[in-house]
């Protein structure tokens, strides 16, 4: 496995830097402290589970969330923690944020382990501007369910080989995963639009939501009036406590604004554990919903602040290796193929109700805007200003502890990147230029390319 070389040189250059007389320049360290006062430093499978360097007050609080996020949920009634489903993906976080990091997409049809899920919804705008339900299933496909009910289908896979060759004449091979739902508990409506979705890592969101909108809307540039062919913009989601619409910052289509309702999002989409957000049943009207039912919502607004609270204060592992040689060439590298007007290095976060996360200087490398990305990389299915082909940029600090912390996790969306040279491969439509500035790269300039994200 080339990957599990590639991952341990620079953390072994840091050692062997840490030695050497001629200390860096202070310019190649720039973002080494990727979280600000957050930052924490560690390399193993457990490098996404560390809470804030400068966490103080807050460790009771953040530990209390840690169980919550934790917590397997089960069937009512249950003297604690009932409620889960009737249908549901998983049984608790962790279960699909594996180690707080991603997760693996399925390997074959009805795989059950995986943190991927399915998104449907029928063409149209629903109610506040995000997606319209599926009648009889709502917006994800729930591929498992309580004892004595049907889940609402099996997420069937099967992977297409694609070959791409590099200006170089080497090749690499993509795999394209093509997704479709087997065993509808009812038949499903023709014309159903999907969108699968990986679990994404869930360390350094408190920051990423503590990024003044001033500081992210001053990134987008709708009509690419620089005209560099990059125009990122904003999604505009509903907020349902403020009952208005805000900046998106969370998912990969950015479709949640703030990290407590993507937990409550997650707690009824994903587990079927009512909330005052979402007050529902996953499955309303539903003949695979009858029992399992309990009385008032699962569980309360603290509860649901309190998972938040966990993942919005765990620390964000710090870059190894910045001043070795080949990972400074790869860092040119990246700003030369304008990766970075996307994935934008370094933001400053505002005051914030937790004053660990506040006035930090931070290198997630996002914009948190949505970008095209081409019809390779489309789902064809709108999410509030989402088109069918935009997708955020997703933040990449921490990336290259990614398969350290599960060596089975992948990257993209789709999960259908196995490696961080394959997620480039898949970049078109606004980063067409970008893709092609690799492919047409050196086979020592690729390396560099790929040691930089790795370092990070
Ligand atoms: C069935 C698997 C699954 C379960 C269970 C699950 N998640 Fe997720 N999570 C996902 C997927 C898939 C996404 C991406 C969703 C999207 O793009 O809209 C996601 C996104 C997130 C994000 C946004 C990350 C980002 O970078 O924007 C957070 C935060 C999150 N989940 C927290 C939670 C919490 C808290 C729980 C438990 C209440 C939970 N998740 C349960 C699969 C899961
Ligand atoms: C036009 C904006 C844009 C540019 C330019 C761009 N990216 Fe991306 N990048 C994205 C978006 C959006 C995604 C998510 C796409 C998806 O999941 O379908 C992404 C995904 C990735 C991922 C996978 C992240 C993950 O969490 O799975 C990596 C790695 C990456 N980009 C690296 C690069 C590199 C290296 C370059 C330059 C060669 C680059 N990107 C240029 C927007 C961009």
């Amino acid at each position: 496995m080339p990957d599990k070389v590639f991952f341990l040189l620079p953390v072994f250059l840091l050692l062997l830097g840490c030695q050497k007389d001629d200390q860096p320049k202070p310019d190649e360290l720039e973002g080494l402290m990727a979280g600000g006062g957050t930052t924490v430093f560690s390399t193993g499978p457990d490098a996404y589970t560390f809470p804030l360097a400068n966490i103080g007050g807050y460790l009771g609080q953040h530990a209390a969330g840690d169980a919550a996020f934790e917590q397997a949920f089960v069937t009512a009634p249950a003297p604690q923690f009932g409620g889960i489903g009737p249908v549901f993906n998983q049984n608790a976080c962790i279960a699909c944020h594996v180690r707080n990091g991603r997760s693996a997409p399925p390997v074959h049809t009805g795989d059950p382990a995986t943190g991927l899920l399915l998104r449907l919804s029928i063409p149209g705008e629903g109610a506040q501007g995000g997606a319209l339900p599926v009648p009889g299933f709502g917006v994800q496909l729930q591929t498992k369910a309580i004892f004595g009910e049907m889940p609402e289908g099996t997420l069937a896979v099967a992977y297409k080989q694609e070959v791409v060759e590099f200006l170089t004449g080497e090749k690499a091979s993509l795999q394209l995963p093509v997704f479709a739902i087997e065993n509808p508990y009812q038949p499903l409506p023709v014309g159903v639009l999907t969108s699968p979705r990986n679990a994404p890592p869930v360390f350094g969101l408190g920051l990423l939501e503590a990024i003044p909108e001033a500081g992210i809307l001053a990134l987008a540039d709708e009509n690419d009036s620089n005209g560099d062919g990059i125009s990122g913009r904003p999604n505009w989601v509903w907020d349902i406590k403020e009952q208005r619409t805000v900046l998106g910052r969370f998912g990969w289509k950015a479709g949640n604004p703030t990290a407590v309702q993507q937990t409550a999002d997650a707690f009824n989409h994903d587990m079927g554990i009512t909330n005052s957000y979402f007050p529902m049943e996953n499955c309303q009207g539903q003949g695979n919903c009858q029992s399992g039912l309990s009385p008032g919502l699962d569980i309360d607004d603290d509860f649901v602040e309190t998972t938040a609270f966990y993942f919005k204060t765990l620390g964000v592992p710090g870059p190894r290796g910045l001043d070795d040689e080949v990972v400074k060439i790869g860092r040119e590298l990246f700003d030369a193929a304008k990766c970075s007007s996307c994935h934008v290095p370094k933001h400053q976060t505002g005051s914030d109700a937790i004053s660990a996360l506040s006035f930090q200087t931070i290198y997630p490398y996002t914009d948190l805007l949505l970008h095209d990305m081409g019809e390779g990389l489309a789902d064809g299915r709108p999410d509030f200003s989402a088109s069918g082909q935009e997708w955020r940029t997703p933040p990449l600090w921490g990336i290259g502890l990614a398969q350290v912390v599960n060596p089975k996790a992948s990257f993209l969306h789709d999960g259908r990147a196995r490696t961080l040279e394959e997620a480039i491969l898949w970049h078109g439509g606004e980063a067409e230029a970008s893709r092609n500035f690799y492919k047409n790269a050196s086979k020592k300039e690729r390396e560099a390319m790929v040691a930089f994200l790795k370092a990070l």
